[in-house]
């Protein structure tokens, strides 16, 4: 290779550079291909850095006209799927500052005075990060709705609660419906928690050091709607924390969708019969023509498992890199992409899935008699009567031993049986007996409480 020669692609940064770029180097560093997605951002920014270049007499007001019209040009160009993309520009900044140039001549050259891509690159993150949450935000809410839009239905339908995949005591199937609406709230928070720290400009913290050109990184944020301005241009030109714990909150919200799948996974089972999916979210078997298999729910629960390696692949991608950039952060937005358009889908998906569930209320009550779900709630009712509660466990116990025995419910022993353990019982402990009964004793804040359960339907009605 001649020392002399020039790369085919006049780069922007070619000047000190006397030798062609290795096409497969190119192929190798290119992030266009993903990073195109923040087209609409990188504009934004760029606009929003030529409007301050001209507050601050950088540019001139016409020169300024001229980059923001070119690159709104540019946006409809895109958008219209007239763009053409090549990987020896690199990535989305390059792209459009060529595009503006090209358009408009030697002004776009002016564009990129006084920031660098390491703070523009940021920048753009943010505000598509920033776009993300409130997607999912409305997503999460969304859901939130269908399963409060479910309550006032299935008020009446008493479940198994469990513990240990283990009958445990009986709820309302609205308890289930709003336990995952509390889920679904942290996460909420979580994501407008983190939102503020996204929300933070790394404009004008150039390649590391800051600018000497005389630019005013408060009118940037103004204009860009950034609560803060990041202090340090060393810290803003490394960080991705904003990535990473935005991702986190991805990997929850994944998981907490995986947790309900599963339990809808099993509940739609012969084994349990409790719930029938729509079938426009099933498929069948190519071979057992009998199956309609619950796919959707399957792959939301498997689909947690790529989110969760996103952010293992952020956390990895980060540790030891020296301050500032490093060029390994570009590696940063696959995984941030992929997580987001997986939970996104998963929680749109989700959102039909509860609203058109049946609940098969047959089912349930067939077998809600199983278990001995009113045990607990009988203990409680001898503890009500004086009978310290390790006494009152062991009699129970050994009650519930006897009608596993005989096959059959506490409220099918004989009233002997009840005062063989306490004299002072009475034919009052049927009162007390059957999940029904079970259901009705509860009186605790946060319990499954008919009385309870409607008032936290009630504040969740307001809520969402
Ligand atoms: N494509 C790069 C990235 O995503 C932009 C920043 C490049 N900066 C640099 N000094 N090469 O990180």
């Amino acid at each position: 290779m001649k020392k002399t020669e020039k790369p085919a692609v006049q780069k922007a940064w070619g000047g000190v550079f006397n030798q062609a770029t290795d096409p497969r180097m190119e192929k190798f560093t290119e992030s266009i291909h993903f990073d195109s997605r923040m087209y609409r951002q990188d504009i934004v920014g760029s606009q929003a850095h030529a409007k301050m270049l001209a507050k601050v007499g950088v540019l001139t007001d016409e020169e300024c006209q001229k980059i923001v019209a070119g690159l709104d040009a540019i946006r409809e160009e895109i958008e219209a799927g007239k763009f053409t993309y090549h990987i020896a520009l690199e990535d989305i900044h390059m792209h459009i500052e060529k595009a503006l140039i090209e358009r408009i001549g030697d002004t776009g050259r002016k564009l990129h005075t006084g920031r660098s891509r390491n703070d523009q690159v940021s920048t753009d993150f943010r505000l598509w990060v920033r776009d993300a949450i409130d997607t999912l935000d409305g997503l999460l809410l969304n859901l939130q709705r269908a399963f409060v839009g479910r309550c006032d239905a299935d008020f009446d339908c008493i479940l198994p609660g469990y513990t240990h995949t283990q009958r445990a005591q009986p709820v309302l199937a609205p308890h289930y419906w709003l336990a995952y609406c509390e889920k679904y709230a942290r996460d909420r928070q979580r994501l407008a928690d983190c939102r503020r720290r996204v929300n933070t400009l790394s404009l004008g913290a150039a390649a590391l050091a800051g600018t000497s050109i005389p630019i005013d990184r408060f009118e940037t944020a103004r204009l860009l709607g950034f609560e803060a301005v990041a202090a340090n241009s060393l810290d803003v030109s490394s960080d991705r924390d904003f990535a990473l714990e935005f991702t986190f909150d991805l990997a929850l919200i994944a998981e907490h969708l995986s947790t309900w799948a599963e339990e809808w996974i099993l509940w739609s089972t012969v084994e349990f019969n409790f719930i029938q999916l729509p079938q426009r979210f099933c498929t069948g078997s190519s071979i057992m023509p009998q199956k309609v298999n619950p796919d959707l729910l399957e792959l939301i629960r498997g689909k947690t498992g790529r989110v969760v390696g996103d952010l293992q692949t952020l956390l990895v991608l980060v540790k030891g890199l020296p301050l500032a950039y490093n060029r390994d952060l570009q590696e940063d937005k696959p995984p941030v992409f992929d997580a987001f358009d997986t939970v996104s889908a998963s929680l749109e998906l989700a959102a039909e899935m509860v609203s058109d569930m049946r609940l098969n209320r047959e089912g349930i009550r067939e077998k809600l008699d199983r278990g001995y779900l009113d045990a607990t709630t009988f203990m409680e009712y001898l503890i009500k009567k004086g009978i310290p509660q390790r006494t009152a466990h062991g009699m129970v116990g050994r009650l519930v031993r006897k009608a596993m025995d005989a096959g059959v419910r506490l409220a099918d022993l004989p009233i002997t049986d009840y005062q063989a353990e306490c004299a002072e019982l009475d034919a009052s402990v049927y009162k007390v007996l059957g999940v029904e009964r079970a259901v009705a004793a509860f009186v605790s804040y946060g319990s499954t409480a008919a009385k309870e359960v409607r008032k936290q339907i009630n504040r969740w009605k307001k809520r969402v």
